[in-house]
C-alpha cells in the first residue's frame, strides 16, 4: 500500500480531499505524516482529527524556501514515516535539490492553473487579470523550477462574467479537491509512472 507524505501551510482542504478519498476506500494507501512550515496551519488539525501523526517543522531562515538543512530534517521526518510519495499540498516553499535528490520523480504537487500558464502565486487570479475564459488546475511531479515538472492531470473551469477572484478560486478548488485523489490513486496504481 503507497504510504504518502503531505506537506501543507494553510487550510488543508486539499489534505483533506486525501483524507476522505482513503478513507471511502477510493484511494488506495494511507497517509504516514503530515509536515508543515506553519504552526498555525489548519491542516495540522486536520490531521490530528483524522489520527495521522502531525508536525509543525521550523521553516528556517528563509522565506521562500528551506534551506538544504532544514530539508534534511523534512526529509528524516518523511523517511521516518515510511513516505513513499510526498504530496505537496498549498506547501507554499520552493522545494530544493536536497529534497528532490531523496525523492526523485516522487513529489508531486496541485497548482491553481491550466500550467504552464500562471505559475506562481495567487493563479486564479492572474487568470482574471488576465481575462481567459477559461482556467483550472493542474497536477504536476514537482523538479526545480517553480510550477513545472511533468503533468499528470488538469481540470477545466469556465471564467464567468461576474467571477471575483473568491469565487473562481472556490470553483478550482472544487476540481483541485476532485484531481489530487485521481492523480494519486493513478499513481498508487502504477498507471502513471512516477516523472516517466
Ligand atoms: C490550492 O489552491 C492549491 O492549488 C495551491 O494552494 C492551495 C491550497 O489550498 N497549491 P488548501 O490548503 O489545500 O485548501
Amino acid at each position: 500500500m503507497l504510504t504518502i507524505g503531505v506537506l501543507a501551510s494553510g487550510q488543508g482542504t486539499n489534505l483533506q480531499a486525501l483524507i476522505d478519498a482513503i478513507k471511502e476506500g477510493y484511494l488506495p494507501g494511507r497517509i504516514g505524516v503530515v509536515i508543515s512550515d506553519n504552526p498555525q496551519a489548519y491542516a495540522l488539525e486536520r490531521a490530528k482529527k483524522a489520527g495521522i501523526p502531525a508536525f509543525y517543522l521550523p521553516p528556517g531562515p528563509r522565506k521562500t524556501y528551506l534551506v538544504s538543512e532544514v530539508e534534511k530534517q523534512y526529509v528524516e521526518c518523511l523517511v521516518k514515516h515510511q513516505v513513499q510519495l510526498v504530496c505537496l499540498a498549498g506547501f507554499m516553499r520552493v522545494i530544493k535539490r536536497t529534497f528532490l535528490s531523496n525523492f526523485p520523480n516522487r513529489i508531486i504537487n496541485i497548482h491553481p492553473s491550466l500550467l504552464p500558464a500562471f505559475p506562481g502565486l495567487e493563479a486564479w487570479k492572474q487568470a482574471l487579470d488576465y481575462g481567459v475564459k477559461f482556467t483550472g488546475c493542474t497536477t504536476h511531479f514537482v523538479n526545480e523550477y517553480v510550477d513545472a515538472g511533468k503533468i499528470i492531470l488538469q481540470a477545466v473551469v469556465p471564467v464567468l462574467p461576474d467571477d471575483t477572484p473568491e469565487s473562481l478560486h472556490r470553483r478550482i478548488q472544487e476540481k483541485e479537491h476532485f484531481i489530487y485523489p485521481l492523480s494519486v490513486k493513478l499513481i498508487a496504481q502504477g498507471q502513471i509512472k512516477y516523472g516517466e
